[in-house]
């Protein structure tokens, strides 16, 4: 047991993990070293935005350009690992763009939170005495929501929710939010501390109560399932301006496109791959713009499960000659406070962004979703995902068998015209050192 080990320097800490977890200590120091900021401003930002910070850990950020979004066009940043998110992000923009682009609409912007509390006595009562102290609630958290009122937020409604068929003694404080641009997740939080204050003092205050009724707070939180924070992204078109390269027969294409997401809207296993597909855009754009994708992710599959199946999160239709294609998600996300104001990167990507609003945000955010679920499904049912998948896969295999990048550039060349596996690249590579690899 380490006992105090935040209190320690940054040096001492590497210290400590080098000599107790690595036998290899030159390396795996320097290593961590060669992470560092060389700007100093720069690496104490990092340093500070968490506990015990001994290095970063870099994801590569990437653009996708040429989305039109409500005629409006964007460079969509992207931090991502996977190798052909960002080159599927702009494949799909760029099809959009041709065909009148992504609209999208806001269909609303509410968050809640909840203090969970056990009440043993009269529920007539509670209720009765909560009606009394509801706007003695709100009016103590007069200092805390002064800000929020200034940007034209609040807290919007509290409630009292008897949960008690679910659990013994179980009640809510049950109340909606709008942050505006902000995700809220603190101003929400202290909010709701504060109910839970005045909640416990008023009862110990109240004559209405007995000896024996005893109100206990459990805890106060907000919720991060947000079914009422909307954003719906669309795309639509004659099924015959479907037509491309690839999509030689556009009214099967259409078809076949409706089919697999009805698939993915009946069956779970390719529901949550569907989804995860949708995630990939999502959580690159909401990681580059500083935002909460823990959130974002829970949010978003509990909202794929609120009809009691956990199903797809886009959807699709043909009608007449038309195809539309849209995805309707939960997206609590904001634009300022968090690190959105702290972090050089996500304030490069505001930037880039031109600088949104929360509802913007959520709009682009959506939109890198649709766009990704559809450049997933368009590979799916013509070529295969593997093709694509594993040409942007390439040059990481080349880097794990140390090819040099003259090397790399010869195998790049050479796999434009051969299928790409881990076992075609080393093979190839293999000839390629010895001479013999003939294209
Ligand atoms: C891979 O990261 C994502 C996909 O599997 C999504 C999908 O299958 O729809 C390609």
């Amino acid at each position: 047991m380490k006992e105090g080990f935040s209190k320690l320097t940054k040096s001492e800490k590497i210290e400590w993990v080098i000599n107790n977890f690595f036998n290899s200590a030159d390396f795996d120091k320097k290593i961590l070293k060669k992470y560092w900021s060389n700007d100093a401003e720069i690496q104490k930002i990092h340093d500070e935005f968490a506990e015990n910070t001994i290095t970063n850990f870099f994801l590569p950020l990437g653009i996708a350009p040429n989305f039109i979004i409500d005629n409006k066009n964007f460079t969509i940043p992207m931090a991502i690992e996977e190798s052909s998110v960002v080159a599927a992000a702009c494949k799909s923009a760029k099809f959009w763009s041709k065909r009148g682009g992504f609209k999208t609409e806001i269909l609303n912007i509410l968050k809640s939170g909840q203090v969970h509390f056990k009440y043993n006595g009269d529920k007539k009562k509670l209720f009765k005495f909560f009606k009394k102290i509801k706007q003695k609630v709100i009016t103590d958290c007069s200092e805390i929501v002064k800000n929020m009122h200034e940007r034209g937020g609040g807290i919007l409604n509290i409630d009292i929710i008897d949960k008690t068929s679910e659990i013994k003694n179980y009640y809510q404080l049950s109340s909606e939010f709008n942050t505006v641009d902000s995700m809220g997740a603190n101003f929400i939080n202290s909010c709701l501390e504060q109910f839970a204050k005045t909640l416990q003092t008023e009862f110990l205050e109240s004559d209405l109560f007995n000896e024996n009724e005893e109100l206990d707070i459990v805890m106060s939180i907000l919720s991060n399932y947000v079914p009422n924070c909307i954003v719906k992204a669309e795309v639509s078109c004659s099924l015959n301006d479907l037509k491309n390269a690839d999509i030689t027969d556009p009214k099967k294409f259409a078809q076949k496109f409706v089919d697999a997401i009805e698939i993915a809207k009946k069956d779970i296993g390719r529901a949550v791959t569907h989804n995860k597909g949708i995630m990939n855009g999502i959580d690159s754009v909401v990681i580059a713009t500083g935002n909460d994708f823990r959130a974002v992710e829970a949010s978003a599959h509990a909202y794929a499960s609120k009809d009691g199946q956990y199903s797809s999160l886009t959807h699709a239709k043909i009608e007449k000659d038309n195809f539309t294609y849209w995805i309707e998600i939960p997206l609590a996300v904001g634009s300022i406070g968090g690190i959105t104001n702290l972090h050089p990167m996500v304030i490069w990507s505001l930037k880039l962004l031109k600088n949104p609003n929360g509802k913007e945000l959520m709009k682009i955010i959506a939109v890198a979703g649709l766009a990704q679920n559809f450049a997933a499904i368009r590979s799916l049912i013509t070529s295969g995902i593997q093709l694509g998948h594993m040409k942007m896969h390439l040059i990481n295999i080349l880097n794990s068998l140390s090819a040099n990048s003259s090397e790399k550039k010869v195998l790049v060349e050479y796999f434009k015209k051969n299928k790409v596996s881990f076992r075609s690249a080393e093979k190839a590579l293999k000839k390629l050192r010895k001479d013999e690899l003939n294209f």
